[in-house]
Parts: C-alpha cells; sequence; structure tokens
C-alpha cells in the first residue's frame, strides 16, 4: 500500500490509474478510522480496481466554535487499518497542500444543505461540498463510497454530482453499529462511559419509531413527539433536532410514506455533537 501527501502525485498517479482501465474507488475520511469506515473500503474494493482512502480533516467544514482543533488525528494507526482491510492508497494532504495561501473558491449547494444540520451549522455543508470536489478531481473516482450514517451529507454530495455532471458514482454504505446500537461514529471517542450510556438512547428512540411505523403508525407528529419525548428523559442529551425527511430531497415529511423517509435526529450529549438517522 502506498502513502501520498502530494495534490499533482495523487492526481498524476490517478490519471495514470484510469488511462491504464483501472476503476478507482475513493473512501474519503477525516481519519480515527472505525468499522464504518472500513465496511466502505470493502464496498469499495467489490466494485474498484484500485481504492484510495483520503484522510484529511477538513479546517472549511468545521465552524469558529466547532471541534476542529481537537478532533481526533492517528495517522499511523489509520494507515496501519487500510493496510490491514486492503486499501491500495492512502492520500494524506496537508492542509497547506489542499488549500494554499490566498485559496477562494467554495462550492455551494443551496437547497439540500439547508435544512437540518445546515440550520446550526451554516458554512459546514459548503466545506463538504468544496473539500469533496477537490478530493474528485484529485482521485478521479469511478466511484467514491460514504456512509449512510451522514444521511445528509451523502444528499448533498448525490446532489452535488448530478448538478456538476461530475463523472463519477455514488455509493452508499449502511450505517454501522456497536453492540449498544450506537451508530460508529469518530465523535463517539470523545464520550465518557456515562455519556456514551445516555447516547445510545438515540439509537434505541429511532428504532422504537421504526417499530411503531412498523405496527402502522402514520402521523408524523406522534413519531416526533415520541422520539422527543424518549430523549429527553436522558439528563445529558440536548434535543438539536428529530424531524421526519424525505431521504433524497431532505425536505420536511408531511405523512409517513414507509421505505421512502429518513427519521434524522442530532443531539448534544453535554459537549459531543451526535446524529444518527434510520429509514422508516
Ligand atoms: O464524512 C466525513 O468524514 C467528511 O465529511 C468527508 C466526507 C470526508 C469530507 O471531509
Amino acid at each position: 500500500m502506498q502513502t501520498i501527501q502530494s495534490v499533482n502525485e495523487m492526481q498524476s498517479h490517478a490519471i495514470g490509474l484510469r488511462s491504464s482501465g483501472r476503476l478507482i474507488g475513493l473512501v474519503p475520511t477525516m481519519g480515527c478510522l472505525h468499522e464504518g469506515h472500513l465496511s466502505l473500503i470493502d464496498i469499495a474494493k467489490e466494485k474498484a480496481d484500485k481504492v484510495i482512502v483520503s484522510i484529511f480533516v477538513n479546517p472549511t467544514q468545521f465552524g469558529p466554535s466547532e471541534d476542529y482543533a481537537k478532533y481526533p488525528r492517528m495517522l499511523e494507526a489509520d494507515i496501519e487499518k487500510c493496510r490491514e482491510r486492503g486499501a491500495d492508497i492512502v492520500f494524506n494532504p496537508s492542509v497547506d497542500e489542499m488549500y494554499p495561501e490566498g485559496y477562494s473558491t467554495y462550492v455551494n449547494e443551496e437547497r439540500i444543505s439547508s435544512g437540518l444540520c445546515g440550520i446550526t451549522r451554516p458554512h459546514h455543508f459548503r466545506g463538504v461540498t468544496t473539500v469533496c470536489l477537490k478530493l474528485f478531481n484529485i482521485t478521479r473516482p469511478d466511484i467514491a463510497v460514504f456512509g449512510q450514517k451522514d444521511a445528509q451529507q451523502c444528499a448533498v454530495i448525490k446532489k452535488m454530482v448530478a448538478d456538476l455532471n461530475i463523472p463519477a458514482e455514488i455509493v452508499i454504505g449502511p450505517t454501522q453499529r456497536d453492540a449498544d446500537g450506537m451508530a460508529t461514529s469518530s465523535r463517539n471517542s470523545y464520550l465518557t462511559d456515562q455519556q456514551r450510556e445516555e447516547a445510545s438512547n438515540i439509537s434505541k428512540a429511532l428504532m422504537m419509531a421504526q417499530e411503531m411505523v412498523a405496527r402502522g403508525t402514520k402521523s408524523v407528529d406522534r413519531i416526533v413527539a415520541e422520539v422527543t419525548h424518549h430523549l429527553m428523559g436522558s439528563r445529558r442529551l440536548r434535543v438539536i433536532y428529530v424531524q421526519v425527511v424525505d431521504r433524497d430531497s431532505m425536505e420536511p415529511a408531511r405523512e409517513i410514506l414507509p421505505g421512502k423517509q429518513l427519521l434524522c435526529v442530532a443531539a448534544w450529549a453535554e459537549q459531543t455533537r451526535l446524529i444518527d438517522n434510520i429509514q422508516l
């Protein structure tokens, strides 16, 4: 497995791979790799000949009061995990490589990004779309694999790819969950045991909602009220949103249409912002 830090080297390598007919799979990450990321490498390996994992903590997707500085960085361990999982290349550029002095171009998706996390993290998706388009241009993927846990991010990226005619297929891998139901996330590493115990109520509430729908509940208000009530029973959790949305447009739903919608939750577990979602 190769590691590449230079944008030019990565780009010319990718162009070479493509011209020799290899299908390139990209797994974009910010590192601190867990089973969720590693399962995306498995998917990329099934669908592509060469798998590139990018590891880059992208400063433009963090707000000024967010956790950019403290975001966990463990490059050596991450590289080892990529090697063990069978990735071909780790691309881990520096911030200066990606955003050199004077950098001033950003990509804005204006519809899907506006609700849910877009309300409380107003510049987040602009940073995500910008870095993903840069990563696509540098690594020239035929397919790029993202995790369903970041459902709004998936929908925004798919829309950017469609709107800007980017010749890559976006593949979404299922959310990986730990034994207590928590969706795997790099930010889970911030949680104390007590916070983690209460945070696991997020996935429990999502599963409860899924059962309500399976038993015939059609009212969005009822689902949202029950989930909110469940989460408010945890002293360490503060709900940011509980919303049922169309899984593609992320528009709020008026009634439950099983199979077409997601129930999305964001909550603070004290200082840690967590998100999760489930298909209804
Ligand atoms: O999901 C993430 O880790 C990041 O948002 C991504 C897609 C790697 C862009 O920095």
